[in-house]
């Protein structure tokens, strides 16, 4: 029986306890979860006011809608290359669901400003493809670490997101809660289940050269976001006032133990990674 099969699978209730642990490590002032900070109503995030938090809320949502449009964009072009009927089902729901998410996004970046947002949105989509390159749609190793980067690295920072954003759009909130969240847990098991089925079926030489190719691909992947990250992180602060001082930190650790659990190895026997800071 290998280690694979016995430890506990990934849910979202083993990636809340990770990342409680990293709080306590890195950023103990930082609230764990929403209820905890927020004792009173007027602790709830409020919607943008101004003409400048509305222009500011407009541009971060326009980034969630890119975000989403962008995995459809990869997913929908790369479907069809593998012969795998498995992984087509689940992309197909990815794409389904990703493009429902940009769709909601879009309308409510329209509603708040009042303009049809699907130009700026395709803008910043083609600012993806531009960083991205080839990587995710050169090869099974690329497309593999741009899910990895688009559904799993950025966790912590929905958490941090969800913990301590100060203003929000109350329909952006709820269709979050009711459709966002459980759809993109149901995209990480699926990211999870589609490599376990590959490395499962390999011999442990051909784990061990899997492993190298899937961190190389991830390294590269991780370099090519580094600026965009970083921007991304800036205007979430302006936008919706999360706290990002130790994000940073949080990113590094956080990506140390996905890719821990993914590739079964210990966080000590991983090589050092390329940091979102460098
Ligand atoms: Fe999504
Ligand atoms: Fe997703």
């Amino acid at each position: 029986m290998t280690a694979i099969l016995t430890r506990p699978a990934w849910t979202t209730d083993l990636e809340l306890e990770i990342f409680d642990k990293l709080l306590d490590k890195y950023a103990p002032h930082l609230p764990k979860k929403r209820c905890l900070r927020r004792a009173t109503p007027t602790q709830e995030p409020r919607s943008p006011e101004t003409d400048e938090e509305r222009e500011n809320f407009y541009r971060f949502r326009v980034a969630g809608a890119a975000h989403d449009l962008f995995i459809v964009q990869v997913c929908a072009k790369i479907i069809d290359s593998f012969p795998d009927p498995e992984l087509q089902l689940f992309l197909s729901r990815q794409i389904g669901d990703d493009g429902a998410h940009a769709q909601n996004t879009r309308l409510r970046a329209q509603a708040i400003s009042g303009r049809d947002p699907i130009k700026d949105i395709q803008k910043q989509v083609q600012k993806h493809w531009d960083y991205m390159g080839d990587l995710p749609i050169r090869n099974w190793q690329g497309f593999l670490a741009f899910e990895l980067h688009y559904e799993l690295h950025i966790v912590a920072l929905l958490f941090i997101n969800s913990s301590t954003s100060k203003i929000n759009d109350p329909d952006s909130a709820k269709f979050s809660a009711e459709r966002i969240l459980p759809d993109e847990a149901v995209h990480r098991l699926g990211v999870v289940d589609w490599w376990q089925r590959k490395f499962d079926q390999a011999s442990p030489a051909e784990k061990e050269d899997l492993i190298a190719q899937v961190i190389e691909a991830d390294e590269e992947g991780q370099r090519r976001r580094n600026p965009y990250l970083r921007d991304h992180w800036q205007l979430s602060q302006k936008a919706i006032g999360i706290e990002i001082d130790d994000l940073p930190v949080i990113y590094d650790a956080w990506r140390q133990e996905v890719l821990s659990y993914f590739l079964d190895i210990p966080i000590s026997r991983l090589p050092k990674l390329v940091s979102v800071n460098d």
